[in-house]
């Protein structure tokens, strides 16, 4: 049957309608806030890349992190940056670094927010690799070892979960095996599983002052062209012991969003980045688009392509309209 008996118009006549027949569900639950802290006090530095995104002193963070619980988000993913750099990023295991302070303070002055870190060498490392260097590029054996430490470091001071995104091969099963022999057989790993070798990290990479100063990351982040190996990449990942899988960045990456929500039965995380973000803030600005509208329509996508979670710069700004 068809038209004219057939009217696909009539459930999309009013706001009620639409709503009993919308397919996908956007909640405050699916999402997590990223958040860069630094040393000092009372520090509170824009990114101007990235409005309204600050890098943030442990007290500062705090504040913020006591106005995403009260918007009701579930949880935050942070990120450090370093009193000091140096070749082996030492800073990024150190019980007294300035993620393992942040974790502590947030966990004792902000109860029931959930902490994830990342854990990766690129904000830690005078070169800005994501590991060890060694005959110019980054080893990967190596940098297992510290990876773990890292993340048992992180675990340790308190994080909730931790997310490595560092790309090395096994890092998962490295990570899981070190927080199961300590004693933290109850935190998850949310595995950064596809990480493309993207230019939309740019901005990030300002707020972390983590770009590589040789070279790129394509020897271990994943090629843009690639969608069979990213199941490769999951699927080892949850053989690892990975909880959750994630997607990065998120919107040139829907297709892999759902062909990994369609392969395996496993919570789907996807990071919209900062290059996603800023390129919508800054049209925004121009006036070229309507920077909150397209913000939604972004994440329904998202969402709609498979993911159970999404990693975004927005949260609250969502929060606030969900
Ligand atoms: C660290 C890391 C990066 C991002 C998250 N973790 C940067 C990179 O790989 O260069 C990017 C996040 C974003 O762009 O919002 N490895």
């Amino acid at each position: 049957m068809g038209f004219p008996v057939v009217r696909m118009r009539r459930l999309r006549q009013n706001e009620n309608m639409r709503r009993l027949v919308r397919e996908t569900s956007l909640s405050i639950d699916d999402l997590i806030y990223p958040l860069f802290v630094r040393p000092g006090k009372n520090v509170k530095n824009e990114i101007k890349s990235m409005p309204g995104n600050y890098q943030m002193s442990v007290d500062q963070l705090i504040v913020e992190c006591k106005k995403v619980r009260e918007l009701g988000i579930p949880a935050v993913m942070l990120f450090g940056i370093p009193e000091k750099k140096d070749e082996l990023g030492s800073e990024a295991y150190s019980d007294d670094g300035i993620i393992q302070k942040a974790v502590r303070s947030v966990k004792k002055e902000v109860p029931g927010l959930l902490i994830v870190t990342d854990v990766c060498f690129c904000e830690y490392t005078d070169h800005g690799h994501c590991g060890v260097i060694k005959n110019g590029t980054v080893d990967n054996d190596e940098t297992l070892k510290l990876l773990a430490r890292q993340a048992l470091s992180h675990a340790s001071a308190g994080a909730d979960m931790v997310a490595p995104s560092d790309m090395m091969d096994g890092r998962v099963g490295a990570i899981r095996n070190i927080l199961d022999g300590n004693g933290f057989t109850g935190t998850p790993v949310m595995a950064y599983s596809a990480k493309y070798a993207s230019a939309f990290y740019g901005p990030f990479r300002d707020a972390a002052g983590s770009a590589p100063q040789f070279g790129d990351r394509k020897a271990y982040q994943m090629d843009p062209a690639n969608g069979d190996e990213a199941l490769r990449e999951v699927e080892l990942d949850i053989m690892e012991g990975a909880d959750i899988v994630m997607v990065k960045p998120a919107l040139s990456y829907l297709d892999i969003i759902f062909r990994v929500k369609n392969e395996f039965n496993i919570p789907v995380a996807a990071y919209n980045v900062s290059g996603e973000f800023a390129c919508i803030k800054a049209a925004d600005r121009n006036g070229w688009i309507d920077g909150e509208r397209v913000m939604m329509e972004v994440l329904f996508s998202i969402k709609r392509a498979g993911a159970d979670i999404i990693l975004t710069y927005f949260a609250k700004n969502a929060a606030r309209l969900l």
